[in-house]
């Protein structure tokens, strides 16, 4: 379990609209952060099939599309459900406390 230090403010909580996605940046990575049925999600803001931005895909059912060409990914472990992306994309720990979003760089779940 990641220690309290090592997660970073990177929004707040007030900035985050239900079903949207939107960018950010923490320490030159772009991380899109979603919220989605009461939870949030925090994945790497670039698509490995073209380097879409991922943030402003349609969110729908636990998943969410690149906007570009559509390929659908699973916001809690980043997996990729269908083309023509051929891996999956990063997915952070993220939480919520006191009207903050914090995510934690170190502790993510690798792409597959
Ligand atoms: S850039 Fe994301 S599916 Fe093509």
């Amino acid at each position: 379990m990641a220690d309290d230090t090592t997660f970073q403010r990177i929004a707040s909580s007030t900035e985050l609209e239900e079903g949207k996605g939107k960018p950010f940046e923490l320490e030159g990575h772009r991380i899109a952060l979603i919220r989605h049925q009461g939870e949030i999600y925090a994945i790497d803001d670039l698509c490995p099939h073209a380097d879409a931005s991922i943030a402003f895909g349609p969110v729908e059912n636990g998943c969410i599309a690149c906007p570009w060409h559509f390929a659908e990914f699973d916001l809690a472990t980043g997996d990729v459900l269908s083309g023509p992306a051929a891996r999956g994309i990063r997915t952070y720990a993220v939480r919520e406390q006191g009207g903050e979003v914090e995510i934690c760089l170190e502790k993510t779940r690798p792409t597959t």
